[in-house]
């Protein structure tokens, strides 16, 4: 007798075609919709109960019951996907392989959440084999919401995005973040990157502190490219595929394959990433 054992690709394999990534990106809408009215009505308190994950980098309570929320209902509705959480993942390590996993950033923009600075927004990735296939970005303050399904396209409230074909930094607004680096190496670093841009009298820049966001905006061609040493996988998950799916490229400031876990992502339309890449400095380990 012969003992058939079905290995875990073969089981993913079959559930990748089971199931359509559209049905797993209505997923991922609905239940970014249904967290809204939550974000919403804690956004406006003052005084929202704040812990420190590290001297700069803040988490509050909405941010924790938000994922919960995310990752009760999607592993319901799917019980063989995995999840990669911001407010889950112990340690700094992530636990991200070839199964079907979510990758979740319950509100990407905590600071500005807790300062009541309107730009923050849920984040939710899927990726299967470790690319990413669905992405959703919900912005609940400005009722936003960026769809993408791997060669399905990438849309905000339904309407097809693409990015700026712009090629010089004369013509481009460039966004970048602070993070949460205060190390006397990391601000210089930060500091010389963004005199190297400016010293190409790019027309602007734009800090608007949550990366996901701003990467949406970078396919919807509000901002022309996004540069940031610092973020995690569930800062650019989602966005990522918004906008590759909009024409637009997302490398690693040195011009080469971005790493999801690699902590550092540049992005914009390809012609203008390449002139980006050369002013960006090489940071140390
Ligand atoms: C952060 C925001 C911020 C960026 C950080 C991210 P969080 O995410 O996107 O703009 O500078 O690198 O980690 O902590 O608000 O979810
Ligand atoms: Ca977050």
């Amino acid at each position: 007798q012969t003992n058939i054992t079905l290995q875990p690709y073969n089981i993913y394999k079959y559930r990748m075609t089971d199931i359509s990534y559209t049905q797993y990106l209505n997923s991922a809408v609905n239940v970014a919709k249904s967290v809204g009215p939550l974000i919403l009505e804690n956004y406006n308190n003052r005084d929202k109960k704040v812990e420190y994950k590290g001297a700069v980098d803040l988490v509050t309570e909405t941010d924790k019951n938000v994922e919960e929320i995310i990752i009760k209902t999607l592993t319901t509705e799917y019980p063989h996907t995995k999840i990669l959480g911001e407010e889950s993942t112990k340690d700094g390590v992530y636990n991200w392989g070839n199964e079907p996993t979510w990758i979740i950033d319950p509100i990407d923009g905590t600071t500005n959440f807790v300062h009541r600075f309107p730009l923050f927004c849920v984040s939710i990735g899927l990726s299967i084999n470790k690319e990413i296939v669905v992405g959703c970005i919900y912005s609940p303050v400005l009722n936003e919401i960026f769809t993408a399904t791997k060669g399905g396209g990438s849309y905000l409230n339904g309407n097809k995005l693409q990015v700026t074909s712009v090629e010089t930094l004369q013509q481009a607004v460039v966004a970048t973040n602070v993070g949460y680096d205060r190390s006397e190496y990391g601000v210089e670093f930060m500091m010389s990157n963004l005199k190297a841009i400016m010293m190409q009298n790019v027309q602007s820049i734009r800090f608007s502190g949550t990366a996901a966001w701003e990467m949406a905006s970078v396919a919807c061609g509000r901002l022309d490219c996004f540069y940031e040493w610092g973020i995690h996988p569930w800062d650019i998950a989602a966005a990522s595929l918004m906008i590759t799916e909009a024409g637009g490229v997302v490398v690693d400031p040195s011009g080469g394959p971005v790493q999801m876990e690699g902590r550092r992502v540049l992005c914009g339309n390809a012609t203008i990433c390449q002139v980006v890449s050369k002013l960006l400095g090489v940071r140390k380990p």
